[in-house]
């Protein structure tokens, strides 16, 4: 596992904050690149393959149950956050409310974020949720990319299927680029990682 990439000291990565309200937002110029999709479509799991690290990111088997903006600062140079997962349906109406307030405190005058991995589950596709959440995107007119997750659990030529499918949500800005995931083979980081440091370090 490569633990330097583009001259970042991957060892060096931290856990910085657990923002559970707007207040504890972080608002610094360190370049941000976000990881936003449903609740389990694999955000944690992501991070962690990035950052070759096995459990930095907590990922769970209850999904949707805390609902934070955690910051992983990477080698003091830039910032990789996981947001909360959203489309959990069972979640209280209080919940909901903070989930809200939250990622929208996180998109409002945030001039460090540089970059959204919008992920999406290859067996699930795109959701009403989702759509919704590419309809904030496109609103808060932040460069984002597609990232398909669990590509594992697909066979070739359904993995091509899916991510045309995908790719044809007319909700996407045209030219939106896509990178097939999956955090158990470790398929993607490479070509993650590129565009990653491209926008933080352009
Ligand atoms: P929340 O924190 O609840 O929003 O979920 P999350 O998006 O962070 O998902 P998480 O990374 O916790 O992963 C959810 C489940 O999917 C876990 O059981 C993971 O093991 C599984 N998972 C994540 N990535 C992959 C992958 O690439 N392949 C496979 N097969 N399973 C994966
Ligand atoms: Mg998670």
């Amino acid at each position: 596992m490569e633990m330097n990439v583009g001259g970042l000291n991957l060892h060096n990565t931290d856990l910085i904050i657990t923002a559970g309200l707007p207040s504890q937002l972080i608002k610094d110029g360190i370049p941000q690149v976000a990881f936003s999709g449903r609740s389990n479509v694999g955000k944690s799991s992501l991070i962690n393959c990035l950052l070759g690290r096995k459990k930095l990111a907590r990922t769970s088997a209850t999904p949707g149950k805390t609902i934070t903006v955690n910051y992983y600062r990477v080698d003091k140079k830039m910032t990789l956050v996981d947001l909360p997962g959203y489309g959990y349906a069972s979640r209280s109406h209080a919940s909901k409310k903070q989930w809200s307030a939250l990622t929208q405190g996180y998109f409002e005058n945030n001039s460090a974020l540089t970059l959204v991995a919008q992920l999406v589950d290859a067996k699930v596709g795109i959701t009403k949720d989702d759509e919704e959440m590419i309809n904030w995107l496109n609103y808060y007119n932040v460069p984002y990319v597609v990232v398909v997750t669990k590509c594992d659990k697909l066979n070739k030529t359904e993995l091509s299927a899916s991510a045309e499918r995908i790719l044809s949500c007319d909700l996407f800005r045209s030219q939106t680029a896509c990178i097939l995931f999956s955090s158990e083979k470790k398929l993607g980081r490479e070509a993650l990682w590129e565009l990653i440091l491209k926008n933080c370090f352009k």
